[in-house]
């Protein structure tokens, strides 16, 4: 068991990110619009795609919305966010298997192997938690469940270069965050919001890398079309192809 990154096991963080963090984030919409650009690139429809790190299935929904008859696993190691899935996926359940799992050890691929191999791996602001050489090895073992031409795309949180990057992206966040919770009607200051932010229960359990060293890693892996996609600041959109022979 990874110690980073359990404090998502808990109900209070799952429904602060749910109900007042996953839709402030800047320019999510676009993230999924990219992340469903490249699945469609691919130029065949998705029969089997695995969601890591699944939360409420945000990034699984997407998928179905576009290929119905496509199976996913969705892989968490949170009861009360597998929950969260099910329920927002109820319709879908023929079709999905929801698994509670810890991918920061190497025997997580045990619970999905039944499924491989995959068109598509998509995983959204997971995998940061773990320490860089893990995730390496995670970037590794997502490579062999692909199919040849499978797909890997990271919706990440990753490392601002310098300090003062970093508060210029945090001022962002907690402006995006106001505006989100302003059209809610959810009254709540600029201030208290910024320290809610600065105080989040999640933040000591990232361990950010910068982008461009991820997509290094995923290379020498043995990646294709390995890019940086999308980025803003600290959340980026990256990954990339098995080849297909
Ligand atoms: C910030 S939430 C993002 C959820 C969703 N992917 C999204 O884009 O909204 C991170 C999720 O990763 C899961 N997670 C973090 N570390 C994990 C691990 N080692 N194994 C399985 N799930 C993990 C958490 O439980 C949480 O549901």
């Amino acid at each position: 068991m990874t110690k980073k990154g359990v404090v998502w096991k808990t109900e209070s963080l799952v429904q602060t990110f749910l109900q007042g963090v996953r839709g402030g984030i800047p320019f999510a919409a676009e993230q999924i619009n990219i992340m469903l650009r490249l699945v469609a690139a691919r130029g065949i429809p998705v029969e089997r795609f695995l969601d890591l790190g699944c939360g409420n299935g945000i990034l699984s929904q997407a998928i179905l919305a576009h290929y119905p008859q496509a199976k996913g696993i969705l892989v968490d190691f949170s009861e009360p966010m597998l929950k969260e899935a099910k329920n927002q996926l109820s319709g879908d359940a023929s079709s999905l298997q929801f698994a509670l799992v810890d991918f920061g050890a190497p025997e997580w691929v045990n619970s999905v192997t039944s499924k491989t191999p995959f068109d598509v791996i998509v995983s959204g602001l997971a995998i940061h938690h773990q320490p860089d050489t893990r995730k390496k090895e995670l970037y590794a073992e997502i490579f062999n469940l692909l199919k040849p031409g499978g797909l890997f795309i990271n919706m990440e949180h990753v490392a601002s270069h310098t300090d003062w990057i970093e508060s210029v992206w945090d001022n962002f966040f907690i402006d995006s965050l106001y505006d989100f919770h302003e059209r809610k009607r959810v009254k709540k200051s600029r201030e208290q919001i910024s320290e809610e932010f600065a105080h989040r229960q999640d933040k000591e359990a990232n361990i950010l890398a910068p982008v461009e060293l991820q997509c290094e890693w995923l290379c020498e892996i043995g990646f294709k079309d390995v890019d940086c996609y999308f980025k803003v600041f600290e959340f980026a959109v990256f990954g990339g192809r098995r080849p297909k022979s």
